[in-house]
């Protein structure tokens, strides 16, 4: 018999080119490519292992899962078995080093961490872009964090998603970036990005979004290969400043941000005005996180934590990819 138990980990990752809406719900297929960037030190660390026991055991962060959160490590634990072709139940625990369901996007460390240590400890051994299509069926984004530095994940054409994956575009060591995280706020957020994208779909200029994004990735890639600082933070802005004004006019309105994340963008804004590059990106929650050289960073970081109700700022720098612990 394989190895009933295993463990991995995987970190987090910032859309610079954000995926915002999908062309099948069931599959999480894509309705655009998208382009980020894998953070250390943002990790989740996942063990599982099949048999005993009556019922999955889902603890995450040393609490039982609940609600939606349980449904969906159990629905990913049913894809696992399904492949795997067995039957045994699986204990399942995750622990995180940031927080959950705020928009600092835990879900795709997660599902990458457990895709990983899932497949394993139910006797499959996957290559990284079959692991990259699973981790995609736990949570959209976490096919990208599968791989760690800069990476690509394609929209595909096939309806059965074999082609929608992720590839490293740029190893971790390739540019030494800094993403300043400034949480705003930890309250949960009140709409998922599930749902986000559900009605941003509808909003009228969705169509719009969809038309742009392939030019943001070409320009996102040639900004990547350059390392050009300048026109990969004027792509990664645009495209989160567009994907958060589709919501504002779908119907019902969608709006995460919330006073001091404006507040942050115009202090990053007038940073640069000032003569140092920086730029903003917004995901689906009120944080702002803020693309910048190593040695700005203090200086980011700094700004950003005198805005009235910044809670805390991270300092996150390229990470690696999703690896096996044990
Ligand atoms: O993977 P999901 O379903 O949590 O969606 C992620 C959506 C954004 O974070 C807003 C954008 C992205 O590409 O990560």
């Amino acid at each position: 018999m394989p190895p009933a138990t295993a463990t991995a980990r995987a970190h987090a990752n910032l859309a610079l080119v954000k995926y915002w809406g999908k062309r099948d719900a069931a599959l999480n297929l894509p309705a655009t490519g998208s382009i980020s960037l894998t953070l250390e030190p943002l990790a989740v660390e996942a063990s599982v292992s099949f048999g005993g026991g009556e019922a999955d055991r889902i603890l995450i962060d040393g609490e039982p899962a609940e609600g939606e959160e349980g449904e969906r490590v159990r629905r990913f634990l049913d894809l696992l078995r399904t492949e795997a072709g067995r039957r045994e139940r699986a204990t399942v625990t995750t622990r995180g080093a940031l927080p959950r369901g705020i928009g600092l996007a835990s879900s795709a460390a997660s599902f990458a961490a457990l895709a990983l240590a899932g497949s394993r400890a139910a006797g499959l051994r996957l290559e990284p872009p079959a692991l990259s299509a699973l981790a995609r069926r736990g949570s959209g984004s976490a096919a990208r964090s599968i791989f760690g530095g800069f990476v690509e994940w394609h929209r595909g054409v096939r309806p059965d998603g074999l082609d929608s994956i992720a590839e490293p575009l740029a190893a971790p060591g390739h540019w030494d970036l800094r993403v300043v995280a400034a949480v705003v706020t930890s309250a949960r957020k009140a709409v998922s990005s599930r749902e986000g994208m559900q009605r941003a779909t509808a909003s009228p200029f969705y169509p719009a979004w969809v038309t742009e994004v392939e030019a943001d990735l070409a320009a996102a890639r040639a900004a990547i290969r350059g390392r050009d600082l300048e026109a990969l933070g004027l792509v990664a802005e645009h495209s989160a400043l567009t994907m958060h004004a589709v919501g504002l006019a779908a119907r019902p309105p969608l709006l995460y941000w919330r006073g001091p994340t404006v507040e942050c963008v115009h202090r990053v804004w007038a940073l640069r005005a000032e003569g140092t590059p920086a730029f903003v990106s917004i995901d689906a929650g009120p944080q702002v996180k803020v693309l910048c050289e190593a040695d700005a960073a203090p200086r980011v970081a700094a700004t950003l934590g005198e805005v009235p109700s910044v809670e805390r700022v991270l300092v996150c720098r390229p990470g690696p990819g999703a690896e096996l612990l044990a």
